[in-house]
């Protein structure tokens, strides 16, 4: 099967497309899906481990990668089930998360995949999964929005960012939106009750506060961000480790048992997927697409997202449906 491989960690050129062998099958596979991957889109996560960075690095080998695929999101269709399998059938669409989807073929666990939305095609399906799985459980279950809270969603027009906004919608919040000028009037259109364009306006010095800011992008630090909350605001982000200080600013507020500062670590589900489906096909929820490459355009993909500019999420067509 094709792949997009990178044997070294480095800048985009080292991804190459090669022919490999599919993923294994057997008999001790009981409780997994082989997909005939259609969609699959690019994350930070997938420049994050292809460049080398330090504590990727620390998992997924120091000088070599071990796993030399990449992609976590997937959108196709199910070709072969384990014994074990009670959740899908040979034949049904999916999309969901497994390591490797930028490849023809890849093995998923029945518990991170679920049936697709009926009104998603799979380019549109492959680029849900992590983006809108962060943002749900960030600010459902991270930071426990209510109806009528002032939520602020900072990188509110990049994969994360534009599904928080609609996300903190259906959950009756009054959203702010934080994005550049070209972002404003698309995000709007998400639902964004108000924007702020951040090359014109710092959030965090206009005197306005919120009961949750979540920031989406990792681009201030939860002591940037203290006099913009509400006395009993709280304030999420998606990497304790930037930007620059944030990494002590974690630890020292879990020193002093700071409940006001929250972090989060996206977990894969069906449960999750399957309520994401639900906003999907009753247009509480939809995911927006700058662009999408072909599977032997993977480098320029991953420098498209690497630029940190996204305008909701990029996607990867890998083969026909
Ligand atoms: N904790 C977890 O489990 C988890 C899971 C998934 C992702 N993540 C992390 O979450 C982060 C975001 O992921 P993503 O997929 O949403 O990234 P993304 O799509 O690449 O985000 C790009 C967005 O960032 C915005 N942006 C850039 N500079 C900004 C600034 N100074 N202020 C506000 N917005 C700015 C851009 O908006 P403009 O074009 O308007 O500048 C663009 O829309 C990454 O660091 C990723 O590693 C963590």
């Amino acid at each position: 099967m094709k792949a997009a491989v990178y044997q070294t960690y480095g800048p985009p050129e080292v991804l190459k497309i090669m022919d490999i062998d599919p993923p294994a099958f057997g008999e001790e596979h009981t409780d997994r899906v082989l997909i005939e991957v259609h969609h699959a889109s690019v994350n930070p996560f997938d420049y994050l481990h292809r460049s080398g960075y330090l504590p990727v690095r620390l998992s997924n080998g120091f000088l070599t990668p071990k796993e030399q695929v990449l992609g976590i999101d997937v959108a196709g269709r199910v070709i072969r089930i384990g014994s074990g399998v009670t959740r899908f059938q040979v034949g049904d669409l999916i999309y969901g998360n497994c390591l490797g989807s930028h490849a023809e073929t890849v093995r998923a666990r029945e518990n991170t995949i679920s049936v697709m939305p009926k009104n998603l095609t799979t380019h549109q399906a492959a680029a849900v999964p992590t983006a809108a799985l962060t943002a749900l459980q960030a600010l459902r279950d991270g930071a426990q929005i209510t109806s009528g809270q002032k939520i602020l969603i900072n990188g509110a027009s990049g994969g994360i960012g534009h599904f928080a906004v609609q996300i903190s919608k259906f959950y009756e919040g009054e959203v702010t939106a934080v994005c550049s000028t070209a972002n404003l009037s698309w995000v709007k259109e998400l639902g964004a009750d108000h924007v702020i364009d951040y090359t014109r306006e710092d959030f965090t010095k206009n005197g306005m506060q919120y009961d949750v800011i979540f920031d989406a992008v990792a681009k201030k630090t939860y002591f940037n961000c203290k006099p913009s909350l509400t006395p009993t605001g709280v304030y999420i982000t998606e990497n304790p480790l930037r930007p620059a200080g944030q990494a002590f600013q974690v630890l020292f507020s879990a020193v002093i048992r700071d409940r006001h500062l929250k972090t989060h670590l996206t977990q894969p589900g069906y449960e999750d997927l399957d309520f994401l489906r639900k906003l999907i096909e009753t247009e509480k929820l939809k995911p927006v697409i700058e662009k999408i490459y072909p599977l032997n355009a993977i480098a320029a993909a991953h420098r498209h997202v690497q630029n940190g500019h996204t305008q909701g999420k990029i996607v990867i067509a890998v083969q026909p449906g």
